[in-house]
């Protein structure tokens, strides 16, 4: 149990309670989510409190529970109740609240919160079998779960009189299973494999000197921070930079573009999407000195230079192969590019020339966007027409509006495949 409480740990849980003998395993509900790092906040029927009182989940969570919408009347109780949750729960829910829920009726706080609640919702229900058979119950049922409400259980078991059958409430482990289930990610992203570059490469000359550029990784880690949030598995590749690594991903630290590129290569093999917000060098010197230069025996401008491979017209190139081949799908994939004038003509030659799905296009010569600080503007431009200006924003909204057409592309070649 404590694996899947662990998952709720952080989120704000609002637990509801009605009344039924199954009251009592609302108490142990609250505890392991209590114990798995959750703030609980129980709210419950004047039912609820025939069978357990209110001072036990408040002794419980550590807040007082709640039963009257007018409790605390001038905060509007219910409406700050449901917008505070990141996932309410009703356990035991029982025939009656059922129907309210259904019907959309608010005459007490457990069903005037419910229909304030945008978050997900997990219903537990527990009755007598023939309550729970009854078609309007069943119809009430139904109604929920075509509404999004996540219904776990009720199992076959012992019920209140000694009767068996139908209609038990299942255990708080299974109720808190189905609760990390339902914060999990759905969107099109949930479980890709996505691979993200970020970052300036560093083109070593000797031990001490580089080639290098201003890019400060700020874009790429706010695209794998909400690729991450949306559910992927992302391999974070990454330059040299300061940033904190965001949480949830798997980060690849390399230094030049060759590094970047083995890495890319071996990571993009089994990806779902490829997006390269990485400034790779064009360029690295020709030679490698072992030793420091000294300034005595360098001419100033005559570093030779030799051309590096370019990563994301390689993995364009070996799509177009797989494809007249007939090969596996390979990758989506999203470029950027940083342009100074013409960004609109220079990108759809980046996108075409390189083959992609889009591209990004960025202005690296304003104050404001760019290289090395939180806001970007850009122009999105994809091979199937689309064309998208996105004006200053930050960068995690930019990745937001990135990964939005990222969706759309993988829902787009799941329907034609
Ligand atoms: O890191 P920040 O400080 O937040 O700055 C963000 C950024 C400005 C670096 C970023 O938004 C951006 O524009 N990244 C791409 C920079 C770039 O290299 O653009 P380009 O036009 O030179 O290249 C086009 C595309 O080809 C890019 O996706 C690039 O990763 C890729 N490329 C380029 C050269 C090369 N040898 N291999 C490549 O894969």
């Amino acid at each position: 149990m404590v694996g899947s409480a662990q998952q709720l740990s952080g989120r704000h849980v609002l637990l509801g309670v009605s009344g039924g003998i199954a009251a009592y395993k609302a108490a142990a509900l609250a505890r392991e989510l209590v114990k798995g790092g959750a703030s609980v906040q129980v709210i419950l029927t004047s039912g609820a409190t025939q069978f357990v009182g209110a001072a036990t989940f408040a002794g419980l969570t550590g807040r007082p529970a709640h039963t009257g919408v007018f409790d605390d009347a001038h905060q509007i109780h219910h409406v700050r109740l449901a917008r505070e949750a990141d996932i309410a729960v009703f356990a035991p829910a029982t025939a009656n609240l059922i129907a309210k829920f259904a019907a959309g009726l608010a005459d007490d706080l457990v069903s005037s919160t419910f229909t304030c609640l945008t978050c997900p919702v997990v219903v537990a229900p527990a009755m007598h079998t023939e309550m729970w058979s009854h078609p309007a119950t069943q119809d009430n049922i139904a109604t929920l779960v075509r509404r999004g409400v996540l219904v776990v259980g009720p199992e076959e078991g012992e019920l209140a009189g000694g009767d068996v059958g139908p209609g038990r409430l299942v255990e708080p482990a299974t109720i808190v299973a189905a609760m990390a289930a339902a914060l999990r990610p759905q969107g099109p992203l949930a479980s890709r494999r996505v691979v993200v570059t970020a970052g300036g490469t560093r083109e070593p000359i000797d031990p001490v000197r580089f080639i290098g550029n201003r890019s400060s990784g700020k874009m790429g880690y706010a695209l794998a921070a909400e690729c991450a949030r949306r559910g992927a598995n992302v391999e974070l590749v990454s330059g040299p930079t300061w940033l904190l690594e965001p949480a949830g991903v798997t980060i690849h630290h390399v230094e030049t573009a060759l590094q970047m590129r083995d890495a890319v290569l071996k990571l993009a093999a089994d990806a779902d999407v490829v997006v390269k917000a990485a400034a790779v060098a064009d360029f690295r010197p020709a030679v490698y000195h072992q030793q420091k230069i000294k300034k005595e025996h360098v001419e100033l401008g005559h570093v030779e230079l030799e051309r590096n491979p370019d990563i994301l017209a390689e993995l364009g190139a070996a799509r177009r192969r797989r494809q007249s081949d007939g090969g596996p799908p390979a990758p989506l994939l999203v470029g950027f590019a940083a342009e100074t004038d013409l960004e609109e003509e220079r990108g759809r030659d980046k996108l075409h020339r390189k083959g992609l799905d889009l591209i990004v296009v960025n202005r690296v010569d304003m104050a404001d966007a760019g290289f090395n600080v939180d806001t970007n503007r850009a122009l999105l431009l994809g091979v199937d027409g689309l064309r998208t200006e996105v004006p200053l924003t930050t960068k995690a909204e930019l990745a937001a509006v990135v990964c939005d057409q990222i969706e759309a592309l993988l829902v787009r070649r799941q329907r034609q495949s």
